[in-house]
């Protein structure tokens, strides 16, 4: 069983890459599940439904959120009837949309769950808490379950990875827009990887034009983020998981640029 993952999608250009890309991605990986990271599809904020809908028809079993779920009020039309959403799961009670999907495959099912850190983040519910009941739930209906962890911090997303080692497929970091390289495979069993990295634009930081990063650092100034054009990124994972267990066999770090081109 093999799950492909794509990191924070920004704006056109990411979508561009999921587009160019993903089709040679799966012909060479062959994943039974691909899930995006769409929290800045939108124009570096936020998703609407429309690429929402573009992300599955490209491919796509499942999208996940993150801090900018919110950024696109188009969000409010369609997260309840989006099947294949989940935003982190441990925002407040009572706010729309599910922070644990199941996607199915062949006469199986992955649970999809989406949990969002809190050091240096909005103060949320615990998200070591919710990912203890958002995973028992989804151990009643299977044993491949993947998890996004949305967070600033290295140690947090390290301290998730070892808080669920043995009892989840994959945890797999977001949120920082830099791909780490310590993808490995925990004793129990869990892969876990720091950060997935983005996908959109290559020269900006973090996804945004640089001037007005740059202003912001210089000035503190506020500015406005916009996506620039230029030359552009993919960054994923694929991890293998065994059929029998739920747990990982081996992970790969994908990372598509000028300086790291795709050979298919
Ligand atoms: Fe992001
Ligand atoms: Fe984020």
């Amino acid at each position: 069983m093999r799950i492909l993952f794509i990191g924070d999608v920004v704006g056109s250009p990411g979508r561009k890459m999921v587009e160019d890309y993903l089709p040679r991605i799966k012909e060479k990986y062959k994943p039974q599940i691909t899930i995006i990271n769409g929290e800045n599809a939108a124009g570096g904020k936020g998703i609407t439904e429309k690429i929402y809908r573009g992300f599955l028809e490209a491919g796509a079993q499942a999208v996940t959120l993150g801090n900018h779920s919110w950024d696109n009020r188009d969000i409010f039309n369609f997260i309840d009837s989006a099947k294949y959403m989940v935003r982190p799961g441990n925002f407040p009670s009572g706010t729309p949309g599910e922070g644990l999907k199941f996607i199915k495959f062949n006469q199986a099912e992955v649970a999809v769950i989406s949990l969002q850190g809190r050091t240096f983040m909005a103060d949320l519910d615990c998200p070591f808490k919710k990912a203890d009941e958002l995973v028992d739930a989804a151990r009643k209906r299977t044993s491949f379950i993947f998890v996004d962890f949305h967070a600033e911090a290295t140690s947090e997303k390290q301290a998730m990875g070892w808080y669920l080692d043995g009892r989840v497929s994959a945890v797999v970091g977001t949120h920082t827009h830099v791909q780490t390289a310590d993808n490995r495979i925990l004793p129990n069993g869990t892969a876990y990887l720091s950060d997935v990295g983005m996908t959109g634009p290559y020269d900006g930081i973090l996804g945004m034009e640089r001037e007005a990063v740059l202003k912001r650092f210089l000035t503190s100034m506020p500015v406005r983020f916009e996506v620039p054009e230029g030359r552009t990124i993919l960054s994923g994972v694929i991890i293998d998981i065994d059929p029998k267990t739920g747990m990982a066999r081996k992970t790969e770090r994908l990372l598509i640029n000028d300086d790291h081109p795709f050979f298919s």
